[in-house]
This record gives C-alpha cells, sequence and structure tokens, in this order.
C-alpha cells in the first residue's frame, strides 16, 4: 500500500468527515489543535470535580447515622474516585501526564466544578448533594456518552452507570428524612434550599453567554446546550421534590406544560464569586487535596518501585 501524506486541509476535511458521520476520534487520529485543547481542559476539569467532590461528602462518612447508610456512602464516594481514574486516564490519551494535570489543579491553573465549595452542614446535606449534584451531572453525562472523543464517550458510559445509583441514594437520603420528625423533614428542605441553586449553576451560564460553545458543539464535543440540559434537570426534578413535600426554593419557579418548568433568576455573581476563588470552602478543598497528595507519595514511590523491578 502506498502511503500518502495528506496535507492540513485534507487531514481537517477527513476530521470534519468523521464527525459529520458519527464516527468517534480516537486518540492516534489526527485532530484540530483547538479541539485537543478543548478536550484537555473539559476532560481534565471534569476529573479533577469528581475527585475534588469526594470531600464534602468525605465528611460525613464517620457519622453516617446507621451501618447501612455509611457503606453506602463509602461506595458512593469510592465510585467518584474511579470516575476521577477513567477520566484522567482519558484526558493522558491527549498527550498531557497525569502529574501535569494534578500540578495544575495545585498550581490554581486548572478548576473543577464550583458546587463542591459550597460546605456540608449536616447528614440532609448528603442526600441533597447525592439527588442534586449527581442528578445534575447525570443529565450532562447521559448527554456526554455521544460525545465525539471515543475515550471520554467510553468513560462516560460506565460512569452513568454508577451515577443513577448515587442519585437514588440522596434521593432515599431526603425521603426517610420527610417521613421523620418535624426536625427531620425541616433539615431536608434547609439543604434542598441550600444546594438547588448552586446544582442548577452547575449546568454553566445561559448558551447567550457561554464562550466556548461555539467550537465544542460544531465537533460534537458537547452535544446539548447548557440552557437545554439545565431545563432537564428541573423538568424531572421537581416532580420528585413534590413527591416527597419538599418546595423547590424558587418564588418564580412557573409550571409552563406537562412536565415543564421555567425557573427564576439564577444569581451569575455567586457563580463567578465561587469559580474564581472565593465560594465558602475553595481554600480548603485546595488544600486537602494538596496535603492528600503529599500524605500519598510513599504510595507513589513504592508503586514505581515494584513497577521499575517488575520490568
Ligand atoms: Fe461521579
Ligand atoms: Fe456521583
Amino acid at each position: 500500500m502506498i502511503e500518502v501524506e495528506l496535507n492540513q486541509e485534507e487531514l481537517l476535511k477527513e476530521f470534519e468527515d468523521k464527525i459529520a458521520n458519527e464516527v468517534k476520534i480516537e486518540p492516534r487520529d489526527w485532530m484540530p489543535d483547538e479541539y485537543r485543547n478543548h478536550l484537555i481542559r473539559q476532560i481534565s476539569q471534569h476529573a479533577h470535580s469528581e475527585v475534588i467532590g469526594m470531600q464534602p461528602e468525605g465528611n460525613w462518612i464517620s457519622r453516617a447515622p446507621s451501618l447501612r447508610s455509611k457503606k453506602i456512602l463509602l461506595a458512593k464516594i469510592q465510585d467518584e474516585g474511579g470516575h476521577g481514574l477513567y477520566l484522567y486516564g482519558a484526558a493522558e490519551t491527549l498527550g498531557v501526564s497525569r502529574d501535569q494535570f494534578i500540578n495544575w489543579l495545585h498550581e490554581g491553573k486548572a478548576k473543577y466544578a464550583s458546587v463542591f465549595n459550597y460546605p456540608s452542614l449536616n447528614w440532609a446535606d448528603v442526600g441533597a448533594i447525592g439527588w442534586l449534584v449527581d442528578g445534575a451531572a447525570i443529565t450532562n453525562q447521559v448527554s456526554l456518552q455521544r460525545t465525539s472523543y471515543g475515550p471520554y464517550a467510553r468513560a462516560m458510559v460506565r460512569i452513568c452507570k454508577e451515577e443513577s445509583f448515587h442519585q437514588r441514594q440522596g434521593y432515599e437520603i431526603m425521603w426517610k428524612m420527610m417521613e421523620g420528625t418535624e426536625d427531620q423533614k425541616r433539615m431536608a428542605q434547609d439543604a434542598l434550599n441550600r444546594w438547588w441553586w448552586p446544582a442548577l449553576m452547575m449546568f454553566g451560564p445561559h448558551d447567550s453567554e457561554s464562550p466556548n460553545t461555539g467550537n465544542a458543539v460544531k465537533w460534537k464535543i458537547k452535544r446539548e446546550s447548557n440552557d437545554r440540559l439545565r431545563e432537564k434537570f428541573i423538568n424531572k426534578t421537581i416532580p420528585q421534590a413534590e413527591l416527597i413535600g419538599l418546595k423547590i426554593p424558587d418564588p418564580n419557579l412557573k409550571q409552563i406544560g406537562e412536565e415543564q418548568y421555567a425557573h427564576g433568576d439564577i444569581d451569575w455573581k455567586e457563580f463567578w464569586d465561587v469559580i474564581n476563588g472565593n465560594g465558602p470552602c475553595n481554600q480548603q478543598r485546595l488544600e486537602h487535596h494538596i496535603q492528600a497528595h503529599q500524605d500519598g507519595a510513599w504510595v507513589r514511590e513504592c508503586a514505581n518501585a515494584y513497577h521499575t523491578k517488575s520490568k
């Protein structure tokens, strides 16, 4: 077979044809620099979110109200660590090492989902996080199963299976509390009041103000817009709240169709404040990650020594 060198234009055409025909882009395929850079940023940000997201819930493992709930929470948090691993693995196929991703996080150059910069104050928060934060994450991740980059899409298929269990474990906690004492009901409502808006913010700015949407949509990295995903999440979550007697903390919420709602204004100033490092727990989350990474240095050394010896 005669190898023909393609020029940039032909390579781009071949790439765009694959995208148009829903053929996945794989690590060894040619891809435009902007496509690669967008994915490096998005997948590593996603991986960091999974791992930093272990902290607010990890805070409650030792205080879970029963052995059953402790086992479930432990399994859920362990899953999140696994999600981080699949995603770092997918991101590494783009030519950046995991050490580099971690350094960028520790230097404050990489972001993670800002929702994890809010504190988990009591057990009801563990319920609200699973129900709302994992519920919002799964809405986004179901759509990402069809993303155009193969390793990312495949990681999402596996992650989604586990996320639906996470969403249910959170909802079960809220359900139980709403069947409990008046104090427990108040706690559940209070947790919903505090987590509802940060969960809606997880989908990012409105489509009209989302700077990265253009190429990401064109190249099918992103399959649905921020506002469309937010709407889907709201439409499925409101009936769940009503079923157990919880009230959505939005005085301007309006039903506009069967299982279709329009929400009130989101406080974007708060969103940008938290993204820019001024949320209630930004510093604590990062410091904890750096400390855990340093404490784990000996594990990496042992693994490397074993790896070198066994070669
Ligand atoms: Fe996850
Ligand atoms: Fe999860």
